[in-house]
C-alpha cells in the first residue's frame, strides 16, 4: 500500500486511500502541491502514489505549532523540517518548501493537484485557495482535508469550487475533492469518481455509531479534595466523527462515580446533556460537580463516563482522589442557576436570551442581573461566575464584569470555566452585576446550515455568592 500509518498525522486511512486514487490521475511529470504537511503522513502517500517522474511540493512552516505537542510526546519526536525529512527520506520526488503559504511562496508553474491541509479557517484558507487554484490546469484537481461541520470555511470553499468549475464534489471521511466539469467525462476521472464513491460507501458502512466520541477533562483533575466540600470537573465532550452521535429522542448523560478502596460506590452523580447541545462535531463543555457532604475521608477511584454509550467505543477517563478531613466552618453560599425551570434562576431581561436546559446565553453587547443577597458590613463576599464562551477553532471572547457600578475584572476566554472574584465588604441587600461582552458572533456564521442568528458571546451557567456569616 502506498501509505504509512506509522507516520504520525491527522489523516485517516480512508483519506490516504482517497489520496492514492487522486494521485493516480496525475500525468507523468505532473505536479502535486500539498499545503500543510506536518510530519509527512499525507506527503508520503502523494509521493508514492503519483506516477514516475511526477513531483510533490510540500509546503509547511515547520515551526510554531503548539497543537502538535501531544503528538510529539506520544511519538518521541520534534515537529520540524528535519523530522519531516526523516519520515520522507525514501521519497526523492518530494520537494519541501519551508514557508507560510501563500505569502511565503514564490510560484510560477502549472499544477495538476492542489491538496489543502494547512489552515482551515478564513482568511488564510481563502487566500490559499485563490492563490493555488490560479495555477491549476483546466483538468486539475483541488482537494483537501477537514470537510466537516467544525470547519464551515472548508465546507464553503469546497462547495464554491465545485460550483465555479461546474464540477463534482466528492467526500470520503473528511477528505474532499472537486473533479472539474472539463475533466469529469474523461475515462481516468470517471474511474476516479467511481473509486471515491466506493471509498465513501465503504467508509459509511464502517462507521460505528458514537465511535469517535471522547470525554476529556479541560483542566487537571484535582488529586485531593475536602470532605464536606465539592469537587468540580470541567469536561469537554467531542464527537470527532462526521455523523451525529445521539438520536433526537435520546439523552446523553455524563456520570461521575466515586468508588472506595473496597470497590463500594460511595457517590454517583449524573449530568444530563440537554438536547439543545447535541450538535455533532461541535464540542460540548460542561461541569460535573460532586458534592462531598457524606463522603468519609480516604482514597477513592473517580470514574467519569458517558452513560448509554458503549464503553468500548466512547472514551472516558478515570483518576484517583484523596478526600481529606477538614475542620472549621464553611462559608455560606448561594447558587443562582441560570437554567430553565430552576427555582434559583433570577429574572433576566435585557441582554439575555431565554434560559436553556443548562445555561443562558447573553445576547448583544451587555447584560445585567440583580441578585438578592443581604450581607453585613463585615462580610467578605466572593462572587463566582461559571461561563461558557461561544468559541470555536481557538476564538477568544472578551468580558468585563462590573459589580454595583464598579469595574471588578476583565477576562479573555476561549474555554469554559469559573471566575472567582472578591468584592469589598459592605452592607448590601442585593448585588447588581453588569457584564460587558461586545465581541460577539452568530452561530449561523459559524456552522453550515445553522439558523441561529443571535449575537452570542458567553453563556452563564451559574453565579455563586459566598460570604461569611
Ligand atoms: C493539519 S496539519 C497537516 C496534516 C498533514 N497533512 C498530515 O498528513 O498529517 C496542518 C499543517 O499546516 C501547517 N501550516 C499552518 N499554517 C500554514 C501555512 N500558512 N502554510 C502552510 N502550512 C501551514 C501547520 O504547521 C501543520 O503542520
Amino acid at each position: 500500500m502506498p501509505y504509512r500509518l506509522d507516520i504520525p498525522g491527522q489523516v485517516s486511512e480512508e483519506q490516504l486511500l482517497a489520496i492514492e486514487a487522486v494521485a493516480a490521475t496525475v500525468p507523468r511529470g505532473g505536479i502535486v502541491v500539498e499545503v500543510g504537511s506536518l510530519f509527512g503522513r499525507s506527503s508520503w502517500a502523494w509521493a508514492k502514489s503519483v506516477p514516475k517522474g511526477a513531483e510533490v511540493f510540500c509546503i509547511d512552516p515547520w515551526q510554531d505549532n503548539p497543537g502538535v505537542r501531544t503528538m510529539e510526546a506520544e511519538f518521541g519526536i520534534v515537529y520540524g523540517l528535519e523530522q519531516f525529512k526523516a519520515y520522507t527520506n525514501d521519497c526523492p520526488n518530494i520537494h519541501a518548501i519551508q514557508a507560510y503559504s501563500p505569502q511565503g511562496v514564490l510560484w510560477e508553474r502549472a499544477i495538476d493537484v492542489y491538496y489543502e491541509d494547512a489552515v482551515h479557517i478564513n482568511p488564510i484558507l481563502t487566500e490559499n485557495v485563490n492563490f493555488w487554484t490560479k495555477w491549476l490546469r483546466a483538468d486539475g484537481i483541488a482537494c483537501g482535508d477537514d470537510f466537516r461541520p467544525r470547519f464551515p470555511d472548508v465546507v464553503r470553499a469546497a462547495r464554491e469550487l465545485a460550483e465555479t468549475t461546474g464540477g463534482d464534489l466528492h467526500v470520503v471521511d473528511f477528505f474532499w475533492c472537486v473533479i472539474p466539469a472539463s475533466a469529469k467525462e474523461r475515462p481516468k476521472f470517471k474511474k476516479l469518481a467511481k473509486t471515491l464513491k466506493a471509498l465513501a460507501d465503504r467508509f459509511e458502512s464502517l462507521q460505528v455509531y458514537g465511535s469517535a466520541v471522547s470525554l476529556v477533562p479541560l483542566n487537571e483533575v484535582p488529586a485531593e479534595a475536602e470532605a464536606g466540600g465539592s469537587l468540580c470537573i470541567d469536561l469537554r465532550i467531542v464527537n470527532d466523527g462526521q455523523h451525529p452521535w445521539i438520536g433526537p429522542d435520546e439523552k446523553l448523560v455524563v456520570q461521575g462515580t466515586l468508588t472506595d478502596a473496597e470497590g463500594v460506590v460511595a457517590l454517583e452523580h449524573k449530568v444530563p446533556v440537554f438536547e439543545g447541545h447535541l450538535k455533532y462535531d461541535i464540542p460540548i463543555d460542561l461541569q460535573l460537580r460532586l458534592d462531598l457532604n457524606d463522603i468519609a475521608p480516604g482514597l477513592y477511584h473517580l470514574g467519569v463516563t458517558l452513560e448509554g454509550l458503549d464503553a468500548a467505543i466512547g472514551k472516558a477517563f478515570e483518576s484517583s482522589i484523596l478526600i481529606n478531613q477538614v475542620n472549621g466552618r464553611a462559608p455560606s453560599s448561594r447558587r443562582y442557576r441560570f437554567k430553565a425551570g430552576d427555582e434559583s434562576c433570577p429574572t433576566l431581561s435585557d441582554g439575555w436570551s431565554s434560559p436553556e436546559g443548562n445555561y443562558t446565553w447573553m445576547v448583544g453587547g451587555s447584560s445585567s442581573v440583580t441578585l438578592e443577597c443581604p450581607t453585613s458590613e463585615q462580610d467578605e463576599v466572593w462572587l463566582g461566575i461559571r461561563l461558557h464562551p461561544f468559541a470555536s477553532a481557538g476564538t477568544r471572547r472578551d468580558l468585563e464584569i462590573q459589580v454595583d457600578g464598579v469595574r471588578l475584572a476583565s477576562a479573555n476566554l476561549s474555554l469554559s470555566g469559573e471566575l472567582k472574584l472578591k468584592m469589598p465588604a459592605r452592607k448590601r441587600t442585593a448585588i447588581r452585576i453588569d457584564l460587558i461582552h461586545s465581541n460577539t458572533s452568530k452561530p449561523s456564521n459559524q456552522t453550515v446550515g445553522n439558523q441561529d442568528h443571535r449575537d452570542l458571546s458567553f453563556a452563564v451557567e451559574y453565579v455563586d455568592i459566598d460570604f461569611s456569616e
